[in-house]
């Protein structure tokens, strides 16, 4: 009867303790029954997580700075349209709103400020803290660039788009299959483009949590509490990814002032700005010598 009773007891703990972990977020810490998770997102502060659902990308990133200033581990084909743009900023310490939503102004706990995308990347100049960001720009569209290792053999192209809507349907928590619109294939450069796109004004669903879940898996490690890593199946075949790079298309074109002026363009200015400085101070040492050599004149007018 008694080891009935430990029996029943060992079971029941294994089910509670199978259950909390929280799949979608390795660094959260768990506890009690009903199991709750948190994760700390800075110095007793912490953010509860629904773990049945990818956790936002505005609380994970403010987890990552929080751990990173800790010294804990935080490891972890071209632009679509002509106002597609990438995230060069990195990283930084982001306001969120409760329901992890970006807020539209971001600052970074500096003077310096910014209005960032439903994806939290910077989309127009950086001005300072009176800075004004109507509100948050929904960014539609989506488009990853993955390159994968290299094969034994070649990838069947024509299964490609198909196996990457399945992987990431299965891998991100039931992602709308639908909104994976497009996927071409270039096998020289083992280059895969895959946009995911969305009706404009449609704020239900939710692309960047997806691309930030799977940016992490390709460039550092996972942020799910399994380690695996995103490898798509086509024909038999796994592919492992060795690099993304997302672009970005909001459903207003973002602000940058030069944002369509090239390297070249803006090395172009450069030589003519110093052409022009090169060519004032010519003029002006010129002018100098000039004076001297009629002041020399006057002098020696004078002595004569
Ligand atoms: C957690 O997320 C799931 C899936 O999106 C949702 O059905 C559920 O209501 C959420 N739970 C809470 C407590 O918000
Ligand atoms: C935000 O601030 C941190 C230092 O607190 C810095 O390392 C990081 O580069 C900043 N990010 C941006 C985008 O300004």
């Amino acid at each position: 009867m008694k080891t009935w009773i430990l029996v029943f007891l060992a079971a029941l703990a294994v089910g509670t303790s199978a259950q909390c972990p929280c799949e979608t977020m390795k660094w959260a810490t768990c506890d009690g029954n009903p199991c709750s998770c948190f994760l700390m997102v800075g110095d007793n502060v912490k953010q509860n997580l629904n773990c049945s659902t990818l956790i936002p990308k505005c609380h994970l990133m403010k987890a990552e700075m929080y751990r990173a200033k800790k010294g804990l581990d935080t490891r972890t084909g071209g632009k679509p349209v002509e106002s597609a743009f990438v995230d060069n900023d990195g990283i930084y310490d982001p306001d969120c709103e409760n329901n992890g939503k970006f807020k539209a102004k971001q600052c970074n706990n500096t003077e310096e400020c910014w209005c960032v995308n439903s994806a939290g990347v910077r989309r127009t100049d950086k001005g300072d803290r009176d800075l004004k960001c109507e509100k948050l720009v929904e960014t539609y569209w989506l488009r990853l660039q993955l390159t994968h290792k290299k094969l034994s053999a070649p990838v069947d192209a024509s299964k490609l788009k198909t196996a990457i809507a399945e992987a990431i349907h299965k891998r991100y928590d039931n992602f709308n299959k639908a909104l994976v619109k497009e996927v071409e294939y270039d096998p020289e450069a083992r280059l895969i483009v895959v946009d995911v796109k969305k009706d404009i004004g449609d704020h239900m669903n939710e692309l960047t949590h997806m691309a930030y879940y799977m940016e992490k898996d390709v460039k550092v490690l996972p942020l799910f509490k399994n380690q695996d890593k995103f490898a798509p199946t086509v024909g038999g075949q796994t592919l492992e990814m060795e690099n993304i790079l997302v672009y970005y298309v909001d459903e207003e074109a973002p602000t940058f002032t030069m944002k369509n002026l090239s390297g070249g363009i803006i090395a172009v200015i450069v030589v003519v700005v110093l052409a022009v400085v090169a060519g004032v101070l010519v003029l002006f040492f010129a002018r100098r010598r000039q004076n001297q050599y009629n002041k020399a004149q006057q002098r020696e007018m004078d002595n004569m």
